[in-house]
């Protein structure tokens, strides 16, 4: 029970480093008694279905939990979404709305490559999982086939993997972060390649099912040690070379890849997240990086311990090593021989995601959020149109344009900074000496604009109809009640918000470039009538409000799909995908679809282009304190004796085949 939870919850611990130096924000408490809320709120509440359901087989014993089961909303009210609302719960397996159907499609293990050996836990090695599909998948994204179709029935699926629970992994470790200093060379090794992304061509048969092809020549394994290109203005600087690579132009894999996005030429973005997890040595202490290591949350003590066997995660072997991830990288989904490619003019930070918004005069825009305690939003608006009639053209597109970072003022103005060197405070002065500088050190150079900190941003995302962007922050426990204002208006914010930023139009279309937006509050989450502070539509149900937004996507009616993350911790309630109209009569009237097995957050949500399915990444199944390889909460989805949770990609249909939603 001691163990601090992983990932977003491991977020906790990251965020406790507190890397944002601003002394006007305390140290404040962690997130007050995780499982308090759950009996609180449980009281009263009918007795928690326990049982598996969706995609759940035989059950494991495991704690009884309280849940959520009143209220029930079927109709929707003013709500366009029609599905009956499933009732709140906290399970060993998942559930989605009456009338849909949950498929398995493919899960951590599962061989992808030619020769890729069956999943065996029992004998895992580095060189089966570079062959198999990578573990914590998030960011999910569907590319149809052939290239340039609209198929929805057949295409290839991106998939990040973010990081590893190594206690869930392999035997013997114990529970939570301690496992990971536990590990041996072998299966530090297994852990680098069960990172990076994978790319799976997927196929819905005669049959209404969702299979991944075995084998197909477009499926391809991209891990923590997939040799990558950088480009833009950092690549070649000083402050990314290494032994291994004097140039300072070619690195070996990506880590933490939590979202991302697409880029209108057909290529997948996907984003290096919580990097300082990996590395650590006495340089953070003592060395000439130090304070930007601090700045960035790298500490001495590494939480993966990798730099006991792979001397590049030990700063004081490769100080330099570190400087080389926290990019967006792009790659071509379409070629498994295609260079992945570490944008630099995009910025170095904790990137939550990269969703791309068309400008009215053809340049392309990117969203991203940097996903720590009062860090901050940014965009990225490239130099040039993209080019719809020769994809070469667009090949380096995001090698030149300009970062903004977003200040959001507390009357309702969103003003966005450029991030260039020379303007402003960011000179030779303040120790930047040229863009790469600016870039490799995006933070800091955000701090002296005066960005506007906020609640943990993650996913942040146009809306398609509407042009409106939407940036989920998942929550900030830190924030006081002095700095509870504006964009970020509660202290104490374990429930987390969405913010509504809205672009001025120019001749009817949303212009992504300009760099004066507004913004409004689009829900406060937690529990209407019960957190302080909770706002929604006034006909959100018992089951409908949510607790933790993390990615989020849109159909194309206009309507938001909120997936959360960290949900049992802060409500006793499980991960789950909510949706809701955000315009109309019906506007921030979240309704639960999905429910995610416990410990699971729900990542990557994506629709086919048909909108007949819907993709979802059910990532860190049975991560939560105390949970071990050999008595893990949950054994979702296989549910069998000896075999731990498995990170899974699931597709959700309607029965009668129809739109998702209506
Ligand atoms: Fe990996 Fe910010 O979630
Ligand atoms: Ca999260
Ligand atoms: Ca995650
Ligand atoms: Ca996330």
């Amino acid at each position: 029970m001691s163990e601090p939870i992983a990932s977003h919850a491991e977020g906790i611990e990251i965020e406790d480093i507190g890397s944002n130096p601003n002394p006007a924000r305390p140290i404040g408490e962690v997130i007050a008694a995780r499982y308090g809320r759950r009996a609180l709120l449980g009281a009263g509440a009918a007795a928690a279905a326990l049982a598996a359901s969706g995609t759940a087989g035989a059950q494991p014993q495991a704690p009884q939990r309280p849940a959520h089961s009143s209220g029930n909303t079927p109709d929707g009210g003013p709500s366009t979404l029609t599905f009956p609302e499933l009732r709140h719960q906290l399970a060993q397996g998942d559930a989605v709305a009456e009338g849909y159907e949950i498929q398995l499609l493919i899960r951590w293990g599962d061989p992808i490559l030619a020769d890729a050996p069956e999943f065996d836990v029992a004998r895992q090695t580095a060189a089966a999982q570079a062959r198999q599909f990578g573990y914590n998948c998030d960011y999910l994204d569907f590319f149809p086939l052939p290239r340039g179709s609209r198929s929805a029935d057949h295409g290839l699926l991106w998939s990040n993997h973010e990081y590893t629970n190594t206690n869930l992994m392999f035997p013997g470790l114990g529970a939570g972060r301690a496992a990971r200093s536990r590990t041996n060379a072998e299966q530090v090794a297994v852990e680098i390649a069960a990172h990076g992304g994978s790319i799976v061509e997927v196929r819905r048969g005669s049959d209404g099912r969702w299979r991944y092809v075995r084998e197909s020549r477009f499926n391809r394994r991209i891990t923590g040690e997939t040799p990558m290109r950088i480009s833009g203005p950092a690549a070649g600087h000083p402050r990314l070379r290494t032994k291994a690579d004097p140039t300072g132009t070619r690195v070996l894999g990506m880590l933490n890849n939590c979202a991302g996005g697409r880029t209108p030429w057909g290529t997948v973005l996907t984003a290096e997240e919580n990097i300082n997890l990996y590395f650590g040595g006495e340089a953070a202490a003592n060395g000439p990086q130090r304070d930007h290591y601090r700045r960035y949350g790298i500490l001495r003590e590494a939480v993966y311990g990798w730099g006991r066997f792979v001397d590049r995660f030990d700063l004081d072997k490769e100080p330099n090593e570190p400087n080389r991830f926290g990019w967006i990288v792009e790659i071509d989904p379409y070629d498994p021989e295609s260079v992945p490619v570490k944008r630099t003019a995009l910025g170095r930070f904790k990137h939550e995601c990269c969703t791309m918004a068309l400008c009215p005069d053809g340049r392309v825009a990117f969203y991203s959020g940097d996903d720590e305690r009062f860090e901050y939003i940014y965009k990225f608006v490239t130099a040039r149109p993209w080019n719809s009639d020769d994809q070469a053209a667009n090949r380096d597109l995001l090698d030149e344009g300009t970062l903004y970072v977003g200040r959001f003022d507390d009357d309702g103005t969103a003003v966005w900074l450029p991030l260039v060197h020379g303007h402003g405070p960011l000179t030779e002065a303040n120790g930047f000496h040229s863009q790469a500088d600016v870039v490799i050190e995006a933070r800091r150079a955000a701090d002296l604009l005066g960005a506007t900190p906020m609640d943990r941003p993650e996913d942040v995302e146009a809306n398609p109809v509407t042009g409106r962007v939407y940036a989920m922050l998942t929550n900030n426990s830190r924030r006081t009640a002095q700095q509870a204002r504006g964009a970020n208006p509660r202290a104490n914010n374990i429930h987390g918000h969405v913010l509504e930023i809205i672009p001025p139009m120019v001749q009817g279309r949303p212009d992504h470039a300009a760099t004066e937006m507004r913004w409004e509050l689009f829900l406060v989450a937690g529990a209407p009538g019960f957190d302080a502070g909770a706002r929604y539509h006034r006909a959100t149900s018992a089951n409908g409000w949510l607790s933790c937004p993390d990615n989020c996507t849109f159909d194309s009616k206009g309507r938001i799909w909120i997936a959360t993350d960290g949900s049992p911790e802060t409500s006793g309630v499980a991960d789950g995908l909510y949706a809701a109209d955000t315009t109309g009569r019906g506007r921030a009237l979240t309704r639960l679809f999905y429910q995610a097995p416990t410990g699971a957050e729900v990542c990557g949500p994506c629709f086919t282009p048909d909108e007949r399915t819907i993709f979802l990444a059910i990532q860190h199944p049975g991560e939560e304190p105390g949970s071990t390889f050999e008595r893990p909460l949950t054994r979702w989805p296989d549910f069998r004796e000896g075999v731990p949770p498995r990170p899974s990609v699931i597709a959700i249909v309607k029965k009668d085949g129809g739109v998702i939603g209506t």
